[in-house]
C-alpha cells in the first residue's frame, strides 16, 4: 500500500496536469447593442423591460430588469432519463425594492410608502421555551426630529427595503422553482426543507426579506427555516471578504482609463440635465464617477410605476422617458465594461468572487462523494454577487442583472457512464460561456477544472493575491 505522501502526491499530480490542459484566458464577449458606445449614446430606447415585473407569456425569458427570468416548468430544459438530477445550487439577486439611500436625491417629489409590509428582526432561545414575541420593525419620521426633513418627503422605508410587490415577485418565484425541482422532478419533496435544503443569505436585511417570501412558496408547511449567513469579514456571497489585490485592478481599468471615461465625457450634458432637477451635487463623485447611481434611483421607481421625477421648483422641468432609457442604455454598458469587456475583468472577477466558487465546488465533490444530505442550496444575493459570478464563468453577452437574476448549477449524473456533468442556467435557460461555450452538461470534471484553475485548488490563488499580497 502506499504511503499516505505518495497518494497525495498522485492526487496534486493529477490536478496540476489537469489544470494546465484547461483554457483559463480571457475571451471577450460577443458584440452586442449593449457594449457598443454609438448605440448606447444615440439609441433608441432600451430594448427590454424596465417599467412592470410582468413579462408577458410569449416574450418570457427576455431581460426584464424590474423581475428577471427564472427556471419556470414552461421553460426549463428537462434532461433526457440517461441523466438523473443530483445536486442544485441557485443563487439570485433579491427581488425589487426601494432605491438605496444613497441613491435617492437630496429632495423628491415622491414619496415611498412602506407601511403595507412588516420587516421581523428578533432574537429568540433556540431551546427550551420561547421566550420572543414575533416583532417587527415601522419605519417613521418624527415630526420633532429637526433633521427630518433630508430625503424622501412623507417616505416610510428603510432605504434600501423590498417593496409589497417585491415580496410578491419572491413568492411567485419560490413557487416556479417548485413545481420543476419539486412536483415536475420529484427531486425536492415538501419535507426536503428539514434537512436536504440550505437557505442562504447576506448581512444586507434585504435579502433575508426575500428569503421569507421565497420559502414560502417553496415549502409552504415549513414553519421555522434557519436562514445561513457567513460572517462579513469571509463572506463570499455577497461578498464581503477584502481584497485590495482585486480592488486595485478594478480601479486600473475604470476610475481615469480612457476606457472607462469615454462614455462620462460624452455625457456631461445628460448629467447636467440631471442634476439641474434631481438637486444633486454636480461635484459629488459617487453620482458622476458612472450612472450606477442615477440608474438606481429611476429604475426603481420605473419598477414600481412611479412617475420619473420633476424638478422641486419647477414642475414642468422633468426627467423624461428618453434620459431614462438612456441612463439604463449607459448602467447595462457600464456592468458590461466592469465585468467582462475590459480585459482585466476575469482577472478582477477571479479574485472578487473565487470564493464563492471554491464554495461551489466543494459541494458539487460532496454530492458527487454521496458525503452530505444537503442536496439543493439556494443563496439569495446582489447585483454585485450575481456580476463578478457571470464574469467569472465569462457569459457571452454582460447586462446588469436586474432584480431575482438567477443562475442555477445542476449537477447530474449520467446513468450509462455513471460520469457527472454540470449545466448552467442563465434566467432559466442554458448559460453560453465565450470560454466553455454552452455550460450544458459539461463534465463535472472540467467545470470543476476550470473553476480550480482560476481559484487554485482550495482557493489558494485567493489566499495569496488578497491575503498574503
Ligand atoms: C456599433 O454600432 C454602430 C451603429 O450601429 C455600427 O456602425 C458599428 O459598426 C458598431 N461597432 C461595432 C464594434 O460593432
Ligand atoms: C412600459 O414601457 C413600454 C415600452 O416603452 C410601453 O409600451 C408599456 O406600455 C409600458 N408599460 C407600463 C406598465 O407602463
Ligand atoms: C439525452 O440527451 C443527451 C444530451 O442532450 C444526448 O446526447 C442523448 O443522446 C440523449 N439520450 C436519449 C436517450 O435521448
Ligand atoms: C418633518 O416635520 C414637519 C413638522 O415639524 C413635517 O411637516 C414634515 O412633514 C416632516 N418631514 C418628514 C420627512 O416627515
Ligand atoms: C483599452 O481597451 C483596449 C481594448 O480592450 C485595450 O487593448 C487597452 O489596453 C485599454 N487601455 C487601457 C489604458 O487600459
Ligand atoms: C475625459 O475627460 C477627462 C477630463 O477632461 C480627460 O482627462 C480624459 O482624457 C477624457 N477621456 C477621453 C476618453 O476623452
Ligand atoms: C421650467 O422648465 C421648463 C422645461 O424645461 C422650461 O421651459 C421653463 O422655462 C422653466 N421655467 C422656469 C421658471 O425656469
Ligand atoms: C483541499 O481541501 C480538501 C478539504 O478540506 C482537502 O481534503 C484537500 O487535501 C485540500 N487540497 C489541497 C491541495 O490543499
Amino acid at each position: 500500500m502506499p504511503s499516505t505522501q505518495t497518494l497525495l502526491l498522485v492526487f496534486a499530480g493529477t490536478v496540476a496536469s489537469a489544470a494546465a490542459a484547461v483554457d483559463l484566458s480571457w475571451r471577450p464577449p460577443s458584440a452586442s447593442a449593449v457594449s457598443n458606445l454609438t448605440q448606447v449614446l444615440n439609441g433608441p430606447g432600451v430594448p427590454t423591460i424596465f417599467n412592470s415585473s410582468k413579462t408577458s407569456f410569449k416574450d418570457y425569458g427576455i431581460y426584464n430588469y424590474c423581475n428577471m427570468p427564472h427556471v419556470r416548468a414552461r421553460e426549463y430544459p428537462f434532461a433526457n432519463d440517461t441523466y438523473e438530477l443530483k445536486y442544485v445550487e441557485i443563487i439570485h439577486r433579491h427581488h425589487k425594492r426601494t432605491p438605496y439611500q444613497s441613491n435617492t436625491f437630496p429632495v423628491e417629489n415622491i414619496a415611498w410608502q412602506c407601511s403595507d409590509t412588516k420587516t421581523f428582526y428578533y432574537a429568540d432561545k433556540k431551546s427550551g421555551d420561547e421566550i420572543a414575541t414575533p416583532s417587527y420593525w415601522v419605519m417613521y419620521t418624527d415630526p420633532a426630529n429637526p433633521l427630518n426633513t433630508t430625503g424622501y418627503i412623507g417616505s416610510n422605508c428603510q432605504f434600501p427595503q423590498i417593496t409589497a410587490d417585491g415580496l410578491e415577485d419572491a413568492l411567485e418565484h419560490g413557487r416556479d422553482l417548485f413545481k420543476v425541482y419539486g412536483d415536475k422532478l420529484d427531486f425536492l419533496r415538501d419535507d426536503s426543507v428539514k434537512n436536504e435544503v440550505i437557505f442562504r443569505v447576506t448581512s444586507n436585511v434585504i435579502t433575508s426579506q426575500v428569503a421569507g417570501a421565497i420559502i414560502q412558496g417553496m415549502f409552504p408547511d415549513a414553519e421555522t427555516v434557519p436562514l445561513y449567513q457567513q460572517p462579513s469579514a469571509v463572506d463570499s456571497l455577497q461578498p464581503q471578504y477584502s481584497c485590495s489585490y482585486a480592488d486595485n485592478i478594478r480601479s486600473a481599468y475604470q476610475g481615469t482609463n480612457a476606457n472607462w471615461t469615454a462614455h462620462l465625457n460624452a455625457t456631461v450634458n445628460l448629467f447636467a440635465k440631471l442634476d439641474a432637477i434631481s438637486g444633486v451635487n454636480p461635484k459629488d463623485s459617487g453620482w458622476h464617477s458612472w450612472f450606477d447611481h442615477y440608474f438606481d434611483a429611476l429604475s426603481s421607481r420605473k419598477c414600481h410605476g412611479k412617475p420619473l421625477p420633476c424638478s422641486i421648483t419647477n414642475s414642468s422641468n422633468c426627467i423624461t422617458e428618453a434620459d431614462a432609457q438612456e441612463v439604463f442604455r449607459l448602467g447595462l454598458y457600464e456592468y458590461s465594461y466592469i465585468f467582462r469587456d475590459a480585459p482585466n475583468s476575469l482577472e478582477y472577477v477571479r479574485t472578487k468572487y473565487g470564493l464563492f466558487f471554491v464554495e461551489l465546488v466543494s459541494h458539487i465533490r460532496a454530492a458527487i462523494a454521496k458525503s452530505s444530505p444537503i442536496k439543493y442550496r439556494h443563496n439569495v444575493a446582489h447585483d454585485g454577487s450575481i456580476s463578478p459570478l457571470l464574469g467569472f464563468l465569462q457569459v457571452d453577452q454582460m447586462v446588469w442583472p436586474g432584480m431575482g437574476a438567477e443562475v442555477a448549477f445542476e449537477l447530474f449524473k449520467n446513468k450509462k457512464t455513471n460520469g457527472y456533468v454540470v449545466r448552467v442556467l442563465w434566467g432559466g435557460k442554458v448559460l453560453r460561456s465565450s470560454n466553455l461555450g454552452p455550460i450544458d452538461m459539461i463534465p463535472a470534471d472540467d467545470f470543476i477544472g476550470y473553476v480550480e484553475g482560476l481559484t487554485g485548488v482550495n482557493g489558494s490563488y485567493i489566499v495569496q493575491k488578497c491575503v498574503s499580497s
